[in-house]
């Protein structure tokens, strides 16, 4: 187990990619917190968690809310007394619908900022006393495959993510003297719930199987290796970068 006793947040963890996230850290014997703006589906990855003998507690938080967010990590601390980690994974993704830019409207544009962008720095924000205390810490960002290849007709959530490589970068240089990574994540298109799997047309997929090296779909599962990894002592010395995984589709 590389993350023992290791203490993590997972925002957005009550369904999809977040899901999967929160289920892995445990596996590596994390306690997870998951938070989520989605009660009862965070109540119930805690349950599946505490079931499978690992230890987790759901949390309420909308990370729009900088009083939420420091809740949480209140939350987090009064729980397990630390926390070690926080994989910054709540987006408005499966929730905004694509169309033409001129489309979309100033309060789209807004929220989708709010959520994706400065709902990450509050959770950061929310974290950082606990973790410069300890002398260590992990933050996990999750950006997007889109902000590398520039995903036409989703103009508000492709910003959004190529903000979160930004701010993963000068997030690194100003907390490396706290021993703090920052570094962030690419995925590709994954099929994170049925739902969202039946936005996609056969096309699409079959599309975007052809543009990867390794022709096959992405599943949560892909991602959660990456995850763990960044979380764990072994990416000690990584800080500030953007890992791609998508089977392949951009390399850089
Ligand atoms: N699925 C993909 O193809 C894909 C590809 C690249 C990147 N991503 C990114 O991976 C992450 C997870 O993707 P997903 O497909 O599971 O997304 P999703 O839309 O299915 O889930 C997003 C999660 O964020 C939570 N959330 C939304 N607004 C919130 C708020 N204000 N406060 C707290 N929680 C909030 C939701 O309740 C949900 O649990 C997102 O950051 C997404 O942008 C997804």
């Amino acid at each position: 187990m590389r993350l023992k006793d290791k203490v993590a947040i997972v925002t957005g963890g009550g369904i999809g990619i977040g899901r999967a996230y929160a289920m892995g850290l445990a596996k590596e014997g994390a306690r997870v917190v998951v938070a989520d703006i989605q009660d009862q589906e965070a109540e119930e990855v805690a349950a599946e968690i505490r079931r499978l003998d690992g230890d987790a507690l759901a949390v309420h938080v909308d990370v729009t809310s900088p009083g939420k967010t420091r809740a949480m990590a209140e939350a987090a601390v009064k729980r397990y007394g630390r926390i070690d980690i926080l994989v910054n994974n709540a987006a408005l993704y499966s929730a905004i619908k694509k169309k033409p830019f001129a489309e979309i409207t100033g309060e789209e544009w807004d929220n989708v900022m709010a959520v994706n962008l400065k709902g990450l720095f509050f959770c950061v924000q929310a974290v950082y006393p606990a973790m410069k205390n300890q002398g260590k810490g992990k933050i996990i960002n999750i950006s997007s495959g889109t902000a590398l290849g520039g995903t036409p007709f989703f103009l508000h959530y492709v910003t959004s993510k190529a903000g979160v490589i930004g701010l993963t970068r000068a997030l690194a240089r100003e907390l490396g003297p706290d021993r703090i990574c920052v570094n962030a994540i690419t995925p590709g298109l994954t099929i994170s719930s049925p739902e969202q799997e039946a936005t996609l047309t056969r096309e699409q997929l079959s599309d975007r199987r052809g543009r990867r090296a390794l022709q096959r779909d992405q599943y949560p599962q892909d991602l959660v290796g990456t995850v763990i990894f960044l979380s764990s002592d072994d990416s000690d010395f990584m800080t500030g970068q953007t890992i791609n995984v998508d089977g392949g589709t951009h390399m850089y």
